[in-house]
């Protein structure tokens, strides 16, 4: 449930905080800096905009770098072990930069702290962390910094088991004018064995409708003219909610806002997606031309033990629809290669599947076993070597038939929301298409935010290059 006094509570200890920054001036003779670092996943990057928009409002510079800042915040990941480790290794580097500056503060949360493992690691070998928050009590942290800096020579660590609360509202500071992220649902119930997301984000809770228009329609008074629906499994949004809207009626009300040009969402699980929703994609000027449906493997029995609850042929099915009624609709997904007891043939599943779909793009890893989930507790893991010769395979396979989809819209005039200069050449910029590709053009700065239309000549590998028309 949203709750409104929480709400009230962490603004008065954003008001705190401001005391506790015009002190940090006294003692710096200037703004002190703090650095928010992000790991993972869109969800992630979305709730670290609301970290920096609880420190830009109390009135820190976040402008700050990792290694040049007076408090730096990791919002870490835990969905595969390398990001764990990542994390850590920040950490190492962290500790000797303290020695040389002792002000500096360093707070860790996000999904890895959830991890009891994690927590007991932390207490233990590194002391010179201050704060440790989790992903539940997210909105507390104007009051936990605050506290932070209050009882300055000891460890905070306030983690939660779970949560029905979540608290809105609060303010954030967006990394893009033009575009945002905004959540309509939390956690996730559907346990697929290899994965760690619903013991650290706890189960699915969906956000009421009227409370997620309110949210868009004022980011779009504050200029935003494209939003991605966040979610674990957006096509279950609105089970538990009374009288509430399915995933379907939702996208129909984003729609109806006036300033909203592009809708997005993320993640789709392939069990829950209806045809309702292929139709309202399919009747849209807004809903873009994009979905990412992870397969995580083709193979019956590999899908039978990760709890999917589909098989090959179903997802083909449904590959199969979305494309005949979707036109030049852009298909992505995410496949797991080294799940516990995956064979050759099992790989090859998967390898059909993919030269079947003809995937516009595909994120592929190799299995990574999480304390807790219970694929780990099998004994069938798969040999690291054998995983990664099969996981060459799936890649080739999935950059033959991406290239592929790749040049498909070439020679066409595609609506471009353009993002940013080019990396490389000043004198161009580079917009998202419907679809989800980049595109690169002549253009300047100005043009960042709006929507123009691109003539498409040349095909690289996963973006286009241009002439506005
Ligand atoms: N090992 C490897 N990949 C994983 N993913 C989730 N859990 C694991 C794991 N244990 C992948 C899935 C998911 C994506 C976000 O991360 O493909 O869709
Ligand atoms: Fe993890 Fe499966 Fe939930 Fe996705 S749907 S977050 S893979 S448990």
């Amino acid at each position: 449930m949203e709750n409104r006094e929480e709400l009230t509570r962490q603004l008065e200890y954003i008001d705190k905080l401001k005391d506790t920054v015009r002190r940090l001036i006294d003692v710096y003779g200037r703004v002190p800096k703090c650095a928010v670092v992000t790991f993972g996943c869109q969800m992630n990057a979305r709730d670290s905009e609301k970290i920096s928009g609880v420190l830009s409002e109390a009135g820190f510079d976040i402008t700050g770098q990792e290694n040049d800042c007076d408090l730096v915040i990791y919002n870490t990941c835990t969905v595969r072990d390398n990001a764990n480790k990542r994390v850590y290794g920040h950490l190492g580097t962290l500790k000797a930069a303290k020695k040389n500056k002792p002000g500096l503060k360093i707070v860790i949360c996000g999904c890895m702290m959830q991890e009891q493992s994690v927590i007991e690691n932390i207490s233990k070998n590194y002391k010179f962390v201050d704060l440790v928050f989790g992903t539940h009590n997210i909105y507390k942290f104007a009051e936990l910094l605050y506290r932070m800096y209050e009882e300055a020579d000891s460890q905070i660590i306030d983690i939660w088991e779970s949560t029905d609360d979540y608290v809105e509202d609060l303010p954030i500071e967006r990394k893009y004018k033009y575009k945002s992220g905004v959540n309509i649902m939390y956690g996730c119930n559907n346990f697929c064995t290899y994965c760690i997301v619903p013991y650290v984000r706890g189960r699915e809770r969906s956000r009421d409708a009227k409370e997620i228009i309110r949210e868009i329609e004022r980011l779009t008074d504050d200029g935003v003219i494209e939003v991605m629906l966040l979610g674990q499994n957006v096509n279950s949004y609105g089970k538990g909610l009374d009288n509430g809207l399915n995933f379907s009626q939702l996208l129909k009300e984003v729609e109806k806002v006036d300033g909203i040009k592009r809708i997005r969402f993320m993640t789709s699980h392939p069990k829950d997606l209806s045809d309702e929703l292929i139709y309202t994609m399919a009747e849209s000027d807004k809903i873009c031309k994009h979905i990412h449906l992870p397969l995580q493997s083709g193979s019956d029995r590999i899908l039978k033990d990760m709890n999917r609850h589909y098989t090959k042929e179903s997802y083909i099915k449904l590959a199969d629809k979305i494309r005949n009624t979707i036109p030049d609709i852009a298909i992505t997904t995410d496949i797991i290669i080294g799940f516990p007891g995956e064979t050759e043939a099992d790989v090859n599943d998967t390898i059909d599947v993919v030269k079947h779909v003809e995937y516009d793009n595909a994120f592929t890893f190799i299995y990574s076993k999480r304390t807790g989930t219970p694929a780990a507790a099998r004994p069938d893991q798969v040999d690291e070597a054998f995983a990664k010769v099969q996981f060459d395979r799936v890649l080739d396979a999935v950059r033959e038939c991406a290239s592929k989809r790749n040049k498909s819209l070439v020679g066409s005039v595609q609506e471009a929301l353009v993002e940013s200069l080019s990396d490389n050449d000043p004198s161009m910029v580079t917009g998202r298409l419907s679809n989800n590709s980049m595109v690169h053009f002549k253009g300047d700065s100005n043009l960042i935010g709006t929507i123009v239309p691109v003539n498409l000549h040349t095909a690289g590998g996963f973006y286009y290059i241009g002439d506005m028309v």
